[in-house]
């Protein structure tokens, strides 16, 4: 297991490269087991949750081969069973994104529940719901879902929460359901955009992705595309604040400033000052320390809850108090206690953390406890004095393609090493 080392005290100043965006390619991926034939997908960011989802479909049988520049082609003609194991889910939640696209192209499935996890109790009542309304039989037993259908029959769905991977299991499985779904109160996250946008590049028929209204016309079958996934916001956000969080200028490349309305409004109102054009974001906080700001997470166009850590760290050492109000999960400030180990100023109550700016930052032993956490932890250490050790970082690989050598390339001070 490895630990990062961080020296903070560094202004970040550089360009970053942001990669594929992980919560699109991972429905993606899924996504590809509903084609005929083989599929390119394009911009694959290079984390764990990746290898994982690569694992699954190659104990699944699919061929999968490495092309050039982050490109992997996938033939889903191989498959040999519609397996997913608990051991694989376990450590990756987004696993049960197979569900959808195995029973609406094979009619069976058989996938571990991913049960708990560090941020909250995540249930897939909505996911199985779904299915069962556009006719699936799904039995749940010995801590498998085990499901089975003819074709799956186009519904109206109304999902009594927003949920991205919900919406996104259930837009897959519409696609070659007979006639059109209809997903009420859908998510609106432009990784649900992305994912429609690739199931109509396989030439399936999806209308309204974006809204809260989705329209799936189900189609006979879907054939391989090529398509290149978007970049990722959360890790463009995350080098945001870190040039933010160390009185920094950084140049993010190969982005999108539209996915980030909210998060680049926060920033300005932290006192950055924000430049963009169509793929690029440029945040300049030189010689200033940033404002408190207020949070409240929500799903898209909210704030997002994945930004919702990073800005807690920025609010650690900012000017005044701000209150940073977790609504999406119920357990996500795992990080507030280890931000008090480095001397931060935190009281919670319910579901909000009321953050009081402090002067500077200790570095200290810290532990990682989920994906954002760890980059929140990573970010203060950034700006600690002296040295931050943070550990159990497995939790930053599964989403953060290569970190350390990016935040080196902008100057800062960390090192991976075993333990
Ligand atoms: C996805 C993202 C994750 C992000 C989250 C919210 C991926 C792979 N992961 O997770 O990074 O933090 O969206 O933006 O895209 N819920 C139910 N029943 C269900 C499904 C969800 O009650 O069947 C609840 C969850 O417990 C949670 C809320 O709905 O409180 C939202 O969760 P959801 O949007 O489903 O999160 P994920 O799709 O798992």
């Amino acid at each position: 297991m490895n630990k990062l080392i961080i020296k903070g005290g560094v202004p970040l100043s550089g360009e970053v490269r942001v990669s594929g965006s992980k919560n699109a390619v991972l429905p993606i991926l899924a996504g590809t087991l509903l084609a005929d034939s083989p599929v390119i997908v394009r911009n694959v960011p290079d984390v764990h949750d990746v290898s994982t989802t690569m694992e699954l479909q190659v104990r699944m049988g699919l061929s999968l081969t490495f092309g050039e520049n982050m490109s992997i082609v996938i033939d889903p003609a191989t498959l040999e069973n519609t397996f997913a194991p608990y051991e694989l889910v376990k450590t990756m939640r987004a696993s049960i994104l197979v569900l959808g696209p195995l029973l609406a192209r094979f009619g069976r499935a058989e996938v571990s529940l991913p049960g708990g996890c560090a941020i909250g109790a995540r249930p897939v009542n909505i996911h199985l719901g779904g299915l069962e309304a556009m006719g699936a039989d799904i039995l749940v037993e010995n801590g498998y879902i085990k499901a089975r259908c003819d074709r799956l029959k186009g519904a109206r769905i109304v999902m009594d929460q927003v949920t991205v991977t919900g919406t996104e299991n259930l837009m897959m499985a519409a696609s070659l359901a007979d006639g059109t779904t209809v997903l009420e109160n859908a998510a609106r996250e432009p990784e649900v955009v992305d994912l429609a946008d690739f199931i109509n590049a396989m030439g399936g028929q999806i209308e309204d992705a974006g809204t809260d209204t989705v329209k799936i016309h189900g189609v006979e079958k879907l054939r391989g595309c090529d398509y290149t996934v978007l970049p990722d916001r959360i890790e463009t956000g995350t080098y945001l604040v870190a040039a933010a969080i160390t009185g920094g200028k950084v140049l993010i490349k190969h982005t999108d400033p539209r996915l980030l309305d909210s998060v680049l409004a926060k920033l300005e109102e932290a006192g950055a000052t924000i430049d963009s054009g169509d793929n690029w974001i440029e945040l300049d906080m030189v010689g200033r320390k940033p404002h408190s700001v207020n949070i409240r997470t929500a799903p898209y166009p909210g704030f997002p809850t994945d930004m919702q850590a990073q800005f807690c760290a920025l609010n650690a050492i900012a000017e005044g108090t701000g209150s940073v109000t977790e609504t999406v999960f119920e357990n996500r400030f795992m990080h507030i206690q280890e931000f008090m180990r480095l001397g931060a100023n935190v009281h919670i109550e319910g579901n909000t953390a009321i953050i009081t700016g402090v002067d500077g930052l200790n570095g200290a032993p810290v532990m990682a406890t989920d994906l954002r956490a760890s980059a929140s932890l990573i970010l203060a250490g950034l700006v600690a004095n002296g040295e931050t050790v943070v550990d159990r970082i497995y939790h930053i690989d599964r989403g953060y393609d290569h970190i350390e050598e990016k935040l080196a390339s902008l100057g800062a001070k960390i090192q991976r090493v075993p333990n």
